[in-house]
């Protein structure tokens, strides 16, 4: 028998290096978070779909609709969403939406279908319904993660696999700087960055970026291009390094890989903006063994690896220093990887 009513959960994510590489066939290393969206779906009695929120945005029925659609579900149902993963933080509410939607009436209707094709479907959702081609590493983290690990993912081969992330053995904190600006991804922006890598893999006559060599690189043609591409390039060593440093509990190795991959972000794919600057910046200054920009960028929020007992200094001069140039204040979060999305009750 079918349940009548199912509810599931599903993560955000903090991506903890790699950044804007899975589209260019590259790897991430994200965690899942321990604030989470649930969705509980029920058949509709009234022959229509009807979607509801704690926390209404503009637009945001859209990654229902999407999912719904890209699962092919044509019978009307109910949908109920309440989350505590704030909004426009650059955490993946969007993923998480759309996963515990997909994973919820994936139970409901007995759809059979498995994880891989729920982060298809979540992955479709958000570039042909929504409009914006993100890559599937928010999907991916939010449907896959487990708790004390972190996800490499690589989307050459489409494989995961698991790297014990525990900082804490070692004194230290994740801490997510929500600089509570708003990120624009719909605004084309994430859009353009694709294009750009699109048109230097088409250049050099390779299907993703990421697999582009050293001597490949340097023969682009300088300018906007290539500093796009000399990003996914470096980025890419970067996430090689940081594997192995995590591994071997070299934490300021890994620090200091965050910090160049910011200055990366911010210097060569400029997706960083004035507020993930300040965040990371004045986080390491203060003590962080590095700290980074993470997610697509425009805004959201930045992460710092800091010994927790700097965390009271840290968090109250990013603070400060966000109020001395007129910034709107923070918002703080101390992050693990934590356990990815799950069915809550069927009933
Ligand atoms: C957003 C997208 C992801 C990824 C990141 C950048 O979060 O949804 O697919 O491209 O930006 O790494």
């Amino acid at each position: 028998m079918l349940p009548t009513a199912v509810s599931a959960r599903a993560p955000g994510r903090v991506n903890l290096i790699g950044e804007h590489l899975d589209y260019n066939g590259g790897r991430s290393l994200p965690i899942a978070i321990d604030l989470a969206t649930t969705a509980t779906v029920t058949r509709s009695a009234d022959g229509r779909t009807r979607c509801r929120s704690s926390a209404e945005t503009p637009g945001w029925t859209a990654y229902v609709t999407g999912v719904l659609a890209a699962l092919e579900v044509t019978e009307p149902l109910h949908v109920t969403i309440t989350s505590d993963l704030p909004i426009g933080a650059g955490l993946s509410s969007s993923a998480a939406l759309e996963c515990s939607v997909a994973l919820a009436v994936n139970d409901l209707l007995g759809l059979g279908r498995s994880r891989s094709e729920l982060v298809q479907a979540c992955v479709r959702a958000e570039t042909e319904y929504v409009g914006v081609p993100t890559g599937g590493m928010d999907q991916t983290t939010s449907l896959y993660a487990d708790a004390g690990a972190a996800l490499l993912l690589d989307f050459a081969d489409d494989s995961r696999t698991p790297v014990p992330f525990d900082p804490s053995d070692a004194g230290l904190t994740l801490l997510v700087i929500d600089t509570r600006v708003s990120h624009a991804l719909v605004d084309g922006a994430y859009a353009a960055r694709r294009a750009d890598c699109e048109s230097a893999a088409k250049h050099l006559g390779i299907q993703h970026l990421a697999s582009a060599t050293a001597d490949q690189i340097e023969g682009l043609p300088g300018g906007r291009i290539g500093r796009r591409a000399r990003h996914v390039f470096t980025e890419q060593a970067r996430v090689r390094a940081y594997v192995d440093a995590v591994a071997a509990d070299h934490w300021q190795t890994a620090g200091t890989l965050m910090t160049a991959s910011h200055e990366s972000l911010r210097d060569d794919y400029e997706v960083s903006c004035p507020e993930l600057d300040l965040a990371a910046g004045t986080a390491t200054a203060l003590g962080a063994l590095g700290a980074r920009m993470t997610g697509g960028g425009f805004g959201g929020s930045a992460i710092a690896l800091a010994p927790s007992d700097l965390l009271e200094r840290i968090r109250n001069g990013v603070a400060a220093a966000f109020a001395d140039n007129g910034h709107d204040a923070p918002t703080f979060y101390e992050v693990e990887a934590s356990r990815g999305a799950e069915v809550l009750s069927a009933t």
